[in-house]
């Protein structure tokens, strides 16, 4: 068994959880500065004001990549940082800032992984109706240009979105995230039309000049068949998008994307206000990108029965992180084996990491074996699909440090490096040095 070689092994963050400088040097609000800001939005009234501060500690930070051994680090940019109000100006301190985080890298031998939307739409945007807004996708494309023109020379591995299900599904439609809308389908459908479309302009901008990698982080939630005869159950179950949440749904959004065409529901769909779909948007949308990104935390069990597909309750006490969400390692094999199986595109692990209640233990370390054991298990069927033929180019745990975990604030960690809030201090948990031990022994066994 083994990975490939040239494996891309990384941790992943987002600015709004981590970097902090929400007020600082010309950077513009967004829209998580005004949610996080709002009683009642964010556990304990929590915000990215300050975060992990890693505006202010970014040589530190940098410093602590390289210790792991990483050879990748994936992060996103703060539009607001960059272009204050979405479009037009440009902020130069916000590019300075990531000019340095890029050459710090690169310095470091670490490759960056840009993902340019992880949710922080400028609040001067969401005035004129954010999403909703038909004109969002040409400033997107005008963002997306100022990106490759600024990095495009260092950059050359690049995210469009982080998660369309997660962002539109809790932030337009289930209201728990930024902006905190319950919106109906048309408008919904509207929003869905707008981002694909701004990711279809934006891959002709990245396209532009030196030649770089372009894909879309997927949140995704594998369907997981319980034995060999109930394959192709789970297969129809996990790409069935229907009308009532399709928001949270894979098919939904990356049929569009790499087949080009929607689900048949959409075009059935012709309530007033929906949106007007062209043949020129689905071939705009739909032009070829180089990866699926693929943030998997947990799957469902899926059976066949004779009622159909069924999927399996879990069973009391079944084992949960520290948020509840269900382990389940086998999704990582067969998330990514049925994502290759349908849009034949490599994949890339873009997240996948456990939250634990992580403390300082009196020893001064952070002992976190529930962490080791996580990742060990997802790796192990990780590897497993690779050796079954999927074509896997890399792997990222969320997250290199605790964070800003949205909704949740900062009750919940997800790092392989604890953060203390209340100094900023960093330490390396036990999780950490297992990732650095695992990714020395993999490169040495690539083929
Ligand atoms: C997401 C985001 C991350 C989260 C992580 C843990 O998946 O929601 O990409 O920003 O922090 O997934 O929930």
């Amino acid at each position: 068994m083994s990975f490939k070689k040239n494996f891309s092994w990384g941790t992943a963050t987002a600015s709004y959880q981590i970097e902090g400088a929400a007020f600082e040097d010309g950077k513009g609000l967004n829209i998580w500065d005004a949610f996080s800001h709002i009683p009642g939005k964010v556990f304990d009234g929590h915000t990215g004001d300050v975060a992990c501060d890693h505006y202010h500690r970014l040589d530190e930070d940098l410093d602590l990549m390289k210790s792991l051994g990483i050879n990748n680090y994936r992060f996103s940019v703060s539009w607001s940082r960059i272009m204050p109000t979405g479009t037009g100006e440009i902020n130069p301190k916000g590019i300075d800032f990531y000019n340095r985080l890029i050459d710090g890298l690169i310095k470091r031998g670490i490759k960056p992984c840009m993902t340019i939307y992880h949710w922080d739409l400028p609040y001067a945007l969401h005035l004129k109706g954010g999403w909703l807004n038909d004109d969002i996708s040409d400033c997107f494309a005008a963002y997306a240009r100022c990106i490759k023109e600024s990095f495009g020379d260092r950059v050359h591995d690049f995210i469009t979105f982080n998660e369309p299900q997660v962002f539109v599904g809790c932030g337009y439609f289930e209201g728990s995230h930024a902006p905190g809308y319950k919106l109906g389908k048309a408008e919904l459908l509207r929003i869905g039309h707008n981002v694909l479309k701004a990711h279809g302009k934006a891959v002709k901008e990245l396209r532009k000049g030196e030649e770089c990698r372009i894909g879309v982080a997927s949140a995704s939630q594998p369907a997981i068949p319980i034995s060999e005869d109930d394959i192709p159950a789970a297969r129809e179950n996990y790409f069935q998008s229907n009308y009532e949440a399709f928001a949270f749904s894979d098919e939904y959004w990356f049929d569009p994307i790499i087949k080009g065409k929607y689900p048949q529901w959409v075009y059935d769909y012709k309530e007033i206000n929906a949106p007007e779909i062209t043949d020129e948007d689905m071939a705009l949308i739909s032009q070829p990108i180089d990866f699926i990104g693929m943030n998997i935390y947990n799957g469902r069990y899926v059976k066949a029965s004779q009622e159909g597909t069924q999927v399996q309750k879990l069973y009391d006490g079944f084992p949960r992180n520290s948020i509840g969400w269900p382990v389940t390692p086998e999704a990582l094999y067969w998330g990514p084996y049925f994502y290759y199986e349908r849009y034949k595109k490599p994949i890339i692990i873009t997240e996948n990491g456990m939250a634990c209640h992580d403390r300082i233990s009196a020893d001064g370390k952070v002992h976190d074996p529930n962490r080791i054991d996580y990742l060990r298990d997802y790796l192990y069927y990780l590897e497993k699909a690779t050796d079954d033929g999927v074509d896997v180019d890399g792997y990222y745990i969320w997250s290199l440090m605790d964070n800003f975990e949205w909704a949740a604030g900062y009750k919940e960690r997800f790092g392989i490096t604890y953060v203390d809030y209340r100094s900023g201090e960093r330490t390396l948990k036990d999780s950490a040095l297992w990732y650095k031990e695992f990714i020395e022994e993999k490169t040495k066994a690539a083929k």
